[in-house]
């Protein structure tokens, strides 16, 4: 498809020069001889970019800049000027415009910037759809009453700033469930900090939760953040919680109850305002009758108990995931979307699925 390009200048002859330069190489031209009109091609024309002279009579290129970017950022703006000086570049540049050529115009510069400007707006296109993609992973499928209630309990727990235990089987989804809550929370625009409790070995755990200073044992090289601090005015998921040692589990029972932290090798503490969520796929009451897990350290957790069903009591759900999953896996491999027979829907439906969704 032609890229379409928008010139707006008050000079006649720039129009027409851009014109043929970009008319012979295959792009689309539109021409705006005033800010007013430019900005009014912008919204009707939604070009793929936008030459822009800076000095009009009327509106200037400035104000029209502002305009374009407040209607939407994502257009690309070249500013064009006659009169450049590093002042008014610098002020383009900070209301958004993405680069600066000077008049007389010469034809090779302009075919770059084009080129430039729209190979980086297509890769901010990719961006926005990758960040979909990584949305459509994380959505929550299934309309199960019981279901619903998991995802009304999040919708309860998110904007509060109390901790949160998921329980349920291995690979119902309770990771998703931790996230879902963060995304939900006032917490959203900071970290959601996820550690593996049951993947890190007992004597590194601590310097991953709390962090360490140089020098504060054998191997401890460098300085190294805790995942608490990382996690400051955000979420940490502490995943596989049941797998934390009791030393373990004493300390991190402190921050909650003290919210701060001590790295390693360190006196100082420090004072962190996050919220913990914690998962485990272990029955935590038996853990306790077991001596392994700690009851003050449960209560702290289970303040919102978030228990996520089997798939196999939800079975209301197997052709809701089995839809999303062969969807997803269809455009991820450039297959035409599969068919599901209701005889095949069947089975699937009464398969007892040990592995749950994972
Ligand atoms: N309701 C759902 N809709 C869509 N995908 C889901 C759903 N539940 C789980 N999944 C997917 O199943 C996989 C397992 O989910 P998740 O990691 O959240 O489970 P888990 O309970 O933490 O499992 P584990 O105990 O194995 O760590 C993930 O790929 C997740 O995206
Ligand atoms: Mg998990």
């Amino acid at each position: 498809m032609k890229s379409r390009i928008l010139v707006i200048d008050d000079e006649a002859a720039i129009r027409d020069s851009l014109r043929m330069i970009l008319e012979y190489e295959g792009y689309e031209f539109l021409g705006a001889a005033t800010g007013q009109d430019g900005l009014a091609m912008v919204e009707r024309e939604n070009p793929d970019l936008v030459f822009l002279d800076i000095k009009m009579p009327g509106m200037d290129g400035l104000e029209v800049l502002q305009r374009i970017k407040a209607a939407n950022e994502a257009v690309p703006v070249v500013m064009i000027s006659g009169h450049a000086t590093v002042t008014t570049a610098v002020d383009a540049t900070k209301l958004g415009a993405l680069d600066f050529i000077e008049k007389p115009l010469a034809s090779e510069r302009v075919l770059v910037t084009i080129r430039n400007a729209i190979d980086r707006s297509r890769l901010a296109d990719e961006n926005r759809s990758l960040k979909r993609v990584v949305e459509v992973r994380h959505q929550i499928v299934g309309e199960s009453p019981h279901l619903k209630k998991v995802m009304d309990a999040i919708r309860r727990a998110a904007p509060t700033n109390a901790t949160v235990l998921i329980t349920g089987e291995s690979g119902v989804g309770k990771e998703l469930v931790a996230r879902a809550i963060h995304r939900n929370s006032l917490r959203s625009r900071d970290r959601f900090v996820q550690v593996n409790c049951a993947a890190i070995p007992d004597d590194l755990i601590e310097s991953e939760l709390f962090g360490h200073e140089k020098g504060s044992f054998t191997g401890a090289t460098e300085k190294q953040i805790g995942k608490f601090e990382q996690a400051d005015k955000g979420t940490i998921f502490l995943d596989e919680v049941g797998d934390m040692s009791l030393k373990t589990q004493a300390k991190v029972l402190r921050v909650l109850q003290e919210g701060e932290v001590e790295r390693l090798g360190s006196a100082r503490t420090i004072k962190v305002d996050v919220r913990v969520i914690a998962a485990t796929n272990k029955n935590l009451e038996d853990e306790i009758e077991k001596g392994t897990f700690r009851e003050d350290l449960y209560f702290r957790l289970a303040v919102i108990p978030v228990y996520v069903p089997p798939l196999r009591e939800r079975k209301d759900d197997i052709p809701l995931l089995v839809r999303h999953f062969a969807d997803l896996f269809a455009r991820d491999n450039n297959f035409r979307p599969k068919r599901i027979t209701p005889a095949a829907m069947d089975v699937l439906q009464r398969y007892r699925w040990k592995g749950n969704i994972r």
